[in-house]
């Protein structure tokens, strides 16, 4: 026996490294275009039609080849302003203000709308016109305009001053395009294996039926399949990362043991408002707020039910109730009127006592911005149990949050003309750091649920969906989910 505690323990030689790269486990395209290469940067794009490749195919080698570190890639910006719509509108039509003065136009009301408010300030600055109790005298009629001149220019390819650019697309007329140029090379090591690439020609890709009939495949060479190549991303279908949280928010809620609920979007005034107890006065049923339908011209509601909500109008906000004004058809305001319909529901015994819940679209009348939408959804909920209370409530929506992921929330003191008490939900932004509004909740008035349900007290709240993955996929704006921009859709990982 060999006594390996004497003598020198073995040398560890450092295995040998394989300095050519294994060229047969490379795809034909990539020796291709790795033969194709030299030590002068080329212009991938003159490589690929050169060698009759896409673009795609031909880029895809490069990088192939680069991560082997057999080329080297270089990637150059070019800005080229082009026109936009307008632009190329302009270069037909001429600017407004060019038109005004080229028409000796005197004045005012002939002119169209873009002339007046685009026109009239361009050829004012432009020192051209001066305006008078709405007449407009013409100062001067330039030979050239610099500004038409050089929308000419950028629309033949020509080179145009910066400032002239500048102004072009500050109006809108002209857009700055990126235009990418990749270039490649060989590395000394890519020249090394192109040269040997040459050397193996006649490897075969395939194994065919043929081959095997014949017995060709014993003296055939096969190329080694290279199982960690880069290949194209593949474009599948994939639900919407705003249904994705629907699906989320309805599992969540059935799983607490709610039962869904539906509604209409079309829906009278009676369940959207006078059922909830909101007087026909109230000011959150005016025009301004919210969508009137002309067609239908009136909705059909109960007429025993809505016997025992104008009592309790006219008892509570002492005014002669409207049946008509209850019959105008809206655009849903919110989805509480989904749980005026269930509450009845239960009332008639068509539907059990319990905790339901609904999501849906609902309307507004309102301006958009980052924050807010005319068309957004919401999740609503009641429970509707005579042993309910006001920590249940705060119970279910914290349940609901955390399993959400959002830990921190809050409770806010509010009014709802359905409610009471009534509170508003609140949720921290840790990236903004700001709480965030997210809806409402309260217990429904002895007003709504007696007339409705004959008892009380029921829990409800409404809540809005687009604000949370708006937290969480740290949007900057809401209406980011409504754009249909394709590729923010696919590379947003929804889970
Ligand atoms: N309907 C209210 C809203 O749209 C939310 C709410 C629902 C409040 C139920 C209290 C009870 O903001």
């Amino acid at each position: 026996m060999v006594d390996y505690r004497k003598g020198k323990p073995a040398e560890i030689k450092p295995e040998k490294k394989e300095t050519v790269i294994d060229i047969s486990k490379l795809h034909p395209n990539d020796v291709a275009v790795l033969k194709s290469l030299s030590n002068k940067e080329e212009n991938l794009k003159d490589l690929a039609n050169k060698l009759k490749l896409s673009y795609d195919a031909a880029m895809r080698s490069a990088f192939t080849l680069k991560e082997m570190k057999l080329a080297d890639t270089k990637e150059s910006k070019k800005e080229t302003p082009t026109l936009t719509l307008e632009g190329k509108r302009f270069l037909k039509e001429r600017f407004p203000e060019q038109r005004i003065v080229e028409r000796g136009e005197q004045k005012i009301e002939k002119l169209n709308e873009e002339e007046k408010k685009v026109g009239v300030p361009w050829a004012i600055k432009n020192k051209w016109i001066k305006i008078k109790v709405g007449r407009i005298t013409v100062e001067k009629t330039p030979e050239i305009y610099d500004l038409y001149e050089g929308l000419k220019a950028i629309n033949e390819g020509k080179q145009v001053d910066k400032k002239i650019i500048d102004i072009l697309k500050e109006r809108g007329s002209v857009e700055i395009k990126q235009e990418k140029t990749f270039f490649v090379s060989a590395t000394d090591e890519g020249l090394k294996t192109g040269k040997e690439a040459e050397a193996r020609k006649g490897e075969l890709n395939e194994f065919t039926p043929e081959m095997i009939v014949s017995g060709k495949w014993k003296e055939a060479k096969f190329r080694k399949y290279n199982v960690e190549a880069p290949v194209e991303k593949p474009l599948h279908g994939s639900a919407h990362p705003l249904q994705v949280y629907i699906e989320k928010i309805k599992r969540i809620f059935l799983n607490m043991g709610f039962e869904e609920m539906e509604g209409p979007e079309i829906e009278s005034s009676f369940w959207n408002f006078d059922a909830l107890f909101q007087p026909q006065d109230h000011p959150a049923r005016e025009l301004a707020d919210t969508f009137y339908l002309s067609k239908p011209g009136y909705m059909y509601y109960p007429k025993e039910v809505a016997e025992k909500v104008r009592e309790a109008h006219e008892k509570g906000w002492k005014y002669s109730w409207n049946p008509g004004v209850a019959e105008q058809p809206v655009l849903r305001t919110h989805t509480t009127c989904v749980s005026a319909r269930t509450l009845a529901e239960i009332g008639e015994s068509k539907k059990k006592p319990g905790k339901y819940f609904s999501i849906g679209r609902v309307y507004r009348n309102e301006a958009t911005d980052y924050k807010h939408l005319a068309e957004f959804t919401q999740v609503e909920g009641i429970v509707v149990w005579e042993n309910a209370n006001f920590v249940n409530l705060q119970g279910c929506l914290k349940e609901f949050y955390n399993q959400l992921g959002f830990k921190k929330i809050k409770f806010v003191p509010h009014y709802f003309p359905y409610t009471e008490p009534s509170m508003e939900i609140h949720v921290y932004d840790e990236q903004r750091k700001e709480w965030i509004e997210l809806g409402g909740s309260g217990i429904f008035r002895p007003e709504v649920s007696i007339p409705l349900w004959g008892k009380y007290p029921v829990l409800a709240w409404g809540l809005s969906v687009e604000r949370l993955p708006l937290l969480k996929y740290s949007l900057k704006d809401i209406r980011t989910f409504y754009q249909n921009d394709l590729n923010w859709l696919r590379e947003l990982k929804t889970e």
